[in-house]
């Protein structure tokens, strides 16, 4: 892939979780050089001090803050409002404003930065493997197309026609890694409690969903048509099915989740 130079120096505020899945990222797909990141965290993450080994500056000055073409926001929410003020005054008057936060709106972040472009991404942490979704708004498209420059190189994109959809995106996409996840521990447990070795359930459990994944995007088949193609009828997946996907069991049990994310983002964000 070719360096995404009109974004260059990138700023990276908070380098934890979820701003080190970002550099790891990029740096995978060699998109950005280590040594056009700048990150400040006073305690880095691990691919964060991988990336200042071979280049990136773990405490720029303010000559290097001022260089910054794009500023990333991946702090915690309850905590940017005075760490992004102080960088406010330090960074050029058309940088771009890219937060990642759920629940801060693009409104509160213009005040922080004014005159700056402000585009809201809600990525998640599979982009650290080039496998992310990312959902993106912006009001300004140079600023969009920034972000899109940025986030394409991690994974899927997403844009959004209004700011609001972020809180879906963030309980559709963000969280969702997290429930996939719970559903291999589920599995795992389950596999056990039939009888398999702790050890076999967790290796045949981790296969079955990676081995599962890589099949849906390998194929390009919709997520049905694959499940109807491995359920004979009155076979073995039926009856695991009848009981998962029966009456809507699993339907409702997703979309509960779903909602109980997209509500707790919108009352993060000061929403009702
Ligand atoms: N994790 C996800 O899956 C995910 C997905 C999408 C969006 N997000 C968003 O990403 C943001 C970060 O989440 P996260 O999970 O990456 O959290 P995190 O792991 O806690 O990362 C935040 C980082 O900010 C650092 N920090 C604290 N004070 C700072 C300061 N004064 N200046 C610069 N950095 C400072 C923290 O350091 P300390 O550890 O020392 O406090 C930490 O390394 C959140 O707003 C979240 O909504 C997260």
């Amino acid at each position: 892939m070719t360096l995404i130079v009109d974004a260059c120096p990138l700023l990276l505020l908070g380098a934890g979780h979820m701003g080190g899945a970002l550099i790891a990222g990029w740096r995978r797909a060699d998109v950005v050089s280590p040594r056009q990141i700048l990150i400040r965290d006073p305690h880095p993450g691990q691919a964060a001090l991988a990336a200042g080994q071979v280049g990136a500056r773990l405490d720029p000055s303010d000559g290097d803050l001022a260089s910054a073409r794009t500023v990333i926001l991946a702090l915690k929410p309850q905590i940017w409002r005075p760490i992004a003020a102080d960088i406010s005054a330090r960074i050029a008057a058309d940088a771009v404003v890219i937060s990642i936060m759920a629940g801060v709106t693009a409104a509160d972040i213009a005040q922080v930065f004014p005159g700056r472009p402000v585009v809201r991404a809600m990525p998640n942490t599979a982009a650290a493997v080039g496998k992310g979704a990312t959902g993106v708004w912006s009001a300004d498209p140079e600023a969009r197309a920034r972000a899109h420059a940025l986030f394409a190189p991690l994974g899927a994109v997403a844009d959004l026609a209004e700011e609001g959809l972020i809180h879906a995106v963030t309980a559709a996409s963000g969280s969702a890694p997290a429930y996939v996840y719970a559903l291999v521990e589920a599995l795992q447990r389950a596999g056990a409690s039939a009888g398999l070795a702790p050890e076999a359930a967790r290796t045949l459990s981790r296969a079955a969903l990676i081995g599962a994944a890589a099949l849906l995007e390998a194929s390009g088949e919709e997520a049905g048509e694959l499940r109807r193609q491995v359920t004979s009828p009155k076979g073995t997946t039926e009856a695991a099915l009848d009981v998962l996907i029966g009456e809507g069991a699993l339907d409702d049990l997703v979309t509960r989740t779903v909602l109980a994310a997209q509500a707790r983002s919108r009352q993060l964000g000061g929403e009702a």
